[in-house]
């Protein structure tokens, strides 16, 4: 490539760097930022020796959600507002955290008292306990480090102040159960982490190829094994969506196969993502407008994907699982994939083309037929195939930016699927996989059409991905909304969200397989 790109460049910068967290009943050391907890009603917290409501209101300060005031002194007390009900649960843990971090941006060292929120802690070992301290300490190290989180990789002169230290501070009774999450906490923040890294890099900075590279050379030190296909093995395996997506490019595609083996596995879980490098939309080229802007997020599916099995060693996850990362970029040119095409699908089933922007669908199938097929882990095929794809605006017009799409052929998936993202506080909605619009794949020359009518987009790509699935246990995800953030936004920091990373881990955590079927 005649592009300059420095040799020496690391798609993955986040994994040089890790935060100490200590968790204990003592005052912290020398925090230079401590967080003070305030609600909007009710006695101030005695931190605030002084202080009344009129001179917090004085300095614009009432106390609401996520609001924030800077005390100035050594250490500096930042009050975050957490409304009239106080901090209730991890998600608003993980929020309040996260607003505290972004406030105190020039700190390094930072402190959260947690006493006051765990006090009411219930009974030991009642797991559905949202106060269970290691659940609130994975929250407050999940929420401070994906705030400071910033994509910097490629700035001459990065002013992020790297998070150094997070203090958590809790009752005697709480500290080995909070000890027990900051691994985890740690874990999961990596894991978004990568998975912003690699989505934030630029399409020209992150080929298909490179991409390769870039897992070869990480999955050992994961514990994770790695098979590459180049358009040559994709050839012998008759991959006839990803190759006919990638027609038009110069660039090679790659299918990249994750595996994660833990000693007697207890199921097998296959994980399949979009990895669209860059989406043109090739012939059916998009306008130039900002949504067109944001298609090196394309890949965010294929980024969830590895990004979640790097966190499954250390979860101690004893589901196999298996990760198909189908990458290429789409692009127009001389040799692209015409309108009118016909690719078959590996497998055999012919899909007509009639518009080249519907491409995560063509490329998903054929990792969706592998993963049907892959019966190296049980001798049969896997428990459950779950897809993760920015697949459709519609999914953005739909559900916004803040939750994504589900559809499922099994309730027990999608219901695991819920309850993964309500851990993770990754938002999702469940659609109907409805096949009464099924008749609009249909296609004159071909087994299908890669796009239906104008309506119920979400739907019509998931009943296009149900066609090859084979009746095994099934969810899929639609991360096109949820895949970037335009602002920094509590946990969510400018650029990719890494949205479906740590819902896939906690998924893959917590799998149980559906009932045989
Ligand atoms: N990658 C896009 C979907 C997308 C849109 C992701 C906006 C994130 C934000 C996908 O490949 C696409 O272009 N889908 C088409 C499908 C249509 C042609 C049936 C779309 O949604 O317009
Ligand atoms: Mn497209
Ligand atoms: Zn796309």
């Amino acid at each position: 490539m005649s592009v300059v790109i420095d040799p020496a460049f690391d798609p993955v910068p986040s994994l040089e760097h890790a935060p100490r967290v200590s968790v204990s009943a003592e005052v912290p050391a020398d925090p230079q930022a401590v967080a003070v907890f305030v609600a909007s009603e009710g006695a101030l917290p005695a931190e605030l020796d002084g202080l009344d409501r009129d001179a917090l209101a004085a300095a614009g300060f009432s106390g609401a959600k996520h609001q924030t005031l800077i005390l100035p002194g050594a250490p500096l007390r930042v009050l975050v507002g957490t409304g009239a009900s106080g901090i209730e649960n991890d998600a608003q843990l993980r929020d309040a955290v996260a607003a505290f971090t972004r406030a105190a941006k020039e700190s390094g060292r930072i402190a959260v008292d947690l006493t006051g929120l765990l006090l009411d802690t219930g009974a030991e070992g009642e797991d559905a306990d949202p106060w269970d301290a290691g659940v609130a300490a994975q929250a407050a190290i999940e929420g401070a480090a994906l705030a400071r989180y910033r994509y910097d990789a490629l700035k001459s002169d990065p002013k992020t102040v790297a998070l150094e230290e997070l203090s958590l501070r809790l009752g005697e009774e709480h500290v080995a159960a909070a000890e027990s999450g900051i691994e985890r906490g740690l874990v999961l923040a990596r894991t978004a982490a990568i998975a912003r890294d690699v989505a934030n890099t630029p399409p020209r900075h992150l080929s298909a190829e490179k991409f390769a590279d870039v897992i070869e050379a990480l999955a050992p030190g994961f514990g994770l094994e790695t098979e590459v296909f180049d358009r040559q093995a994709l050839m012998e395996l008759g991959a006839g969506g990803l190759l006919g997506v990638n027609a038009g490019s110069v660039e090679e595609p790659r299918m990249i196969k994750i595996s994660y083996r833990p000693a007697d596995p207890e199921g097998h879980l296959a994980l399949i993502g979009k990895g669209i490098m860059y989406d043109s939309g090739g012939i059916s080229l998009k306008p130039s407008n900002a949504m067109h802007a944001a298609m090196k997020f394309d890949m965010m599916g294929a980024a969830a994907v590895f990004a979640s099995m790097t966190a499954l060693r250390d979860l101690g996850v004893g589901t196999a699982v298996t990760g198909w990362l189908m990458c290429t970029d789409n692009m127009p040119s001389g040799s692209a994939t015409k309108l009118g095409d016909v690719l078959t699908i590996r497998g055999g089933k012919t899909v007509e083309v009639k518009n080249t922007d519907a491409e995560g669908r063509l490329v998903m199938a054929d990792g969706l037929v592998l993963a049907t097929e892959d019966a190296s882990v049980s001798g049969r095929r896997p428990d459950a195939i779950v897809d993760i794809a920015t697949l459709t605006g519609a999914a953005m017009m739909a559900l916004g930016t803040r939750t994504a799409a589900v559809l499922a052929n099994d309730d027990s998936i999608a219901e695991q699927l819920q309850a993964a993202a309500d851990a993770t506080d990754e938002n999702i909605w469940r659609f109907p996989l409805d096949h009464r619009y099924r008749d609009q794949l249909k296609s004159n020359v071909a087994d299908l059409s890669n796009i239906g009518g104008q309506y119920a987009g979400v739907i019509l790509a998931g009943l296009f991905l149900n066609e090859f699935v084979d009746g095994v246990p099934w969810g899929h995800l639609d991360i096109a909304g949820t895949m970037q953030s335009e602002s920094d936004d509590l946990w969510r920091s400018t650029g990719s969200t890494g949205f479906g990373a740590r819902l896939l881990a906690e998924f893959a955590a917590a799998f149980e397989a559906p009932e045989a079927r």
